[in-house]
């Protein structure tokens, strides 16, 4: 007896004690194990939304609201003509769901919540709140908005259902947004982080995010309360302030930080870009006088592209075996290129060079292998798969880095440090070797640091990547950019045809090239018959082409729309878009923050 009771006391300490320190560990998210596209593939957050449950998987990003596509996306002919291609991340019926806000409050929302990462067209969505189940934790109230009626349109006017909605990432200094009807009770919806902050389950109002990458496989980590440390190679850069930023007042405006250039450089072995040519700089502000020193603009989870101005995309396009596609921005690889496969899959990166800490002194790299932007684009966009380099020319002055280079990133935010003012983190993240243990470290209220692993980021692409093959097809700069002056293109191919400091440096260090030699010899023999395979295997045709735009304009599938603009919602619209008249109403959102408010 005497022994049962002892043991009994124990064993609730021991409860006590762990689900005590349970209670503010960070909260890791649940990834979906499909990808989406027609622009990916990514990989997305599963949650259940409502009771009974809807699941659906969201792209983390974004302020505030959650956003949902409703199952109307698939009934209107022009959003889905002959599939429903936004059923595969599960859509949400609010009038399904007992646990939602039905009662006919509708304080609309946005139209465009990739905070202009996409030409968004459509209709507002309707605000609403309901629960939203991570997998161990029911969020109460969480604020959303559901879309009824809502497109990606292109340039050659085009448009396509949006496939995937997102999961907000929380707000500085706050827990809940609160909406005031007038003569009516006060409504208070949830902000995920906040909102766990608030209860005490996890240490402070973060959140730690990696998406990932699909092909090679890289797994998503969205941790609340902190972050996988293993997601951080090097330096961290700390900017004070929002991450992002309220859509679509703060679109731009918020959550900026300069990018100073971007290059082309070769990480390890012979160069795919010519005998010697280490690195090509310059190739943000190439033929362009007007981008001055540096280019301020938001990282974008919840949009696919690299946004940037035409001259910039057609100045690293010049490098690359790829095709400008008009019709919808980007560019599509030309995999007829004999360059094409050994680049994509050489140790060949593409570098973001940022300021760092918000700091005239110190920059920080990001790289992007080319494996990784190797994307593809798919149905309904084209008419069969097509590789693409997700560099978007008609982005329309509205510049910002999505998805393409978030598989690469780690970004994060401490909403609520610096006195409610909040800080945000971007760092280099790991490829596929980082071993199959998380380090997953809490983040506390008022911490403006994250610490990152003692991994080597180039270790973590070693074997995913085969160095390139001295004597293989080297791209050719066959595109001269449009637009580019005469002098400043030729002074940009001169540079870098000439020698890098790099090489010159490495001149008459004659051991080190034998040895560098041996290494190319056995890593030639080792890889050669893998790539004779994989070249099979995508019947490549030897010999250079010269692409034209036509071959792939003709895969793009594109179907006229009426012009008109949409919504009656929008013909109540005041100039701050979020208040609205509505019955007789004034719908006015309150921003609750701490020592700061937005109206
Ligand atoms: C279907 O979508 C189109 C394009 O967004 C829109 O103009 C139209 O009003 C929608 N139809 C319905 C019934 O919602
Ligand atoms: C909403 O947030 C405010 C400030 O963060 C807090 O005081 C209030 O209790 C919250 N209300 C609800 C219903 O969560
Ligand atoms: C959710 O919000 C509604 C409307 O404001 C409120 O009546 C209800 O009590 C809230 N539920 C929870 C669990 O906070
Ligand atoms: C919302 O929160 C405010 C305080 O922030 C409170 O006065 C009000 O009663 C809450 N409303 C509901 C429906 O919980
Ligand atoms: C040059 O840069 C400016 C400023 O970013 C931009 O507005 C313009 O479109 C760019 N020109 C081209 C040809 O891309
Ligand atoms: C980045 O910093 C390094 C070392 O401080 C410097 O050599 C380089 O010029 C800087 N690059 C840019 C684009 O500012
Ligand atoms: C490039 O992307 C295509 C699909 O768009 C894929 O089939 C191919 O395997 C990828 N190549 C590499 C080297 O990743
Ligand atoms: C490349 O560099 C090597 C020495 O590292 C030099 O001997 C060779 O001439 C260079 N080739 C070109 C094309 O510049």
């Amino acid at each position: 007896m005497a022994h049962l009771l002892l043991f009994h006391l124990i064993f609730t300490t021991c409860t006590l004690l762990t689900s005590a320190a349970d209670s503010s560990s960070p909260y890791g998210m649940i990834w979906s194990s499909k990808s989406f596209g027609p622009d990916g593939p990514w990989q997305a957050v599963q949650v259940a939304v409502g009771l009974p449950i809807q699941s659906v998987a969201l792209y983390p990003g974004g302020t505030f609201r959650s956003h949902l596509l409703t199952p109307r996306i698939c009934t209107n002919a022009t959003l889905s003509p002959s599939a429903c291609f936004a059923s595969s991340a599960g859509l949400y019926a609010i009038e399904s769901s007992t646990t939602a806000l039905q009662s006919g409050i509708g304080f609309p929302a946005a139209v465009d919540f990739t905070h202009g990462g996409l030409t968004i067209e459509g209709r507002r969505g309707i605000g609403s709140l309901d629960q939203i189940d991570l997998g161990e934790i029911v969020v109460p109230n969480v604020t959303i908005a559901v879309y009824d009626d809502i497109a990606v349109a292109y340039p050659d006017r085009s448009i396509i259902g949006l496939q995937v909605g997102t999961l907000g990432l929380g707000y500085r200094g706050t827990e809940n947004q609160s909406f005031t009807l007038r003569g009516q009770p006060m409504i208070n919806g949830s902000l995920i982080p906040g909102y766990l902050h608030a209860v005490n389950l996890i240490s402070s109002n973060s959140f730690g995010l990696h998406i990932g990458s699909v092909r090679p496989k890289i797994k998503g980590s969205l941790y609340f309360g902190g972050y996988d440390q293993m997601r951080i190679c090097g330096n961290v850069s700390t900017q004070n302030g929002p991450f992002a930023g309220i859509e679509p007042e703060e679109d731009g405006k918020k959550g900026l930080i300069d990018l100073l250039d971007i290059a082309i450089a070769v990480i390890d072995g012979p160069s795919p870009f010519g005998t010697n040519v280490s690195s090509i700089t310059n190739l943000l502000a190439s033929g362009n006088s007007s981008i001055g020193a540096a280019l301020s603009l938001p990282l974008l989870p919840e949009a696919p592209y690299l946004n940037l101005s035409k001259s910039t995309c057609d100045a690293i396009a010049a490098r690359l075996p790829v095709i400008y596609n008009p019709d919808l921005g980007p560019y599509t690889w030309n995999v007829a290129d004999p360059s094409y496969l050994p680049l994509v899959s050489s140790p060949s990166v593409l570098s973001f060079i940022f300021r760092k800490d918000q700091s005239n002194t110190q920059n920080l790299t990001i790289n992007i292998p080319f494996t990784l932007l190797n994307l593809t684009l798919e149905a309904p966009l084209v008419t069969s798969s097509t590789p693409y380099f997700p560099c978007n020319a008609q982005s329309a002055g509205r510049y910002s880095l999505g998805r393409a280079f978030l598989q690469a990133a780690f970004v994060g935010a401490n909403w609520n440090a610096n006195g409610n003012q909040a800080v945000w983190w971007l760092a280099q993240a790991p490829g596929p070797n980082i071993g199959s243990q998380s380090s997953v470290m809490s983040i506390q209220d008022e911490d403006v640091t994250v610490v990152p692993s003692n991994n080597d980021w180039a270790a973590s692409w070693k074997g995913v990547w085969l160095p390139f093959v001295a004597g293989a097809a080297v791209v050719s700069t066959w595109t001269v950019p449009s637009n580019v002056s005469d002098t400043s293109s030729s002074e940009s191919r001169n540079a870098s045809r000439g020698l890098s400091t790099a090489a010159k440096a490495g001149i008459g260090a004659g051991i080190i090239c034998v040895v560098g030699f041996m290494i190319s010899l056995f890593a030639f023999l080792c890889v050669r018959r893998r790539r004779i395979h994989a070249k099979k295997d995508l019947a490549v045709t030897p010999g250079t082409t010269t692409p034209g735009e036509d071959e792939i304009v003709s895969s793009h599938k594109s179907y006229s729309t009426g012009s008109e603009e949409p919504s009656e919602l929008q013909s109540h619209e005041v100039k701050h878009g979020y208040q609205v008249e509505m019955e007789g109403h004034r719908v006015q959102p309150i921003y609750e923050m701490a020592g700061d408010s937005y109206k």
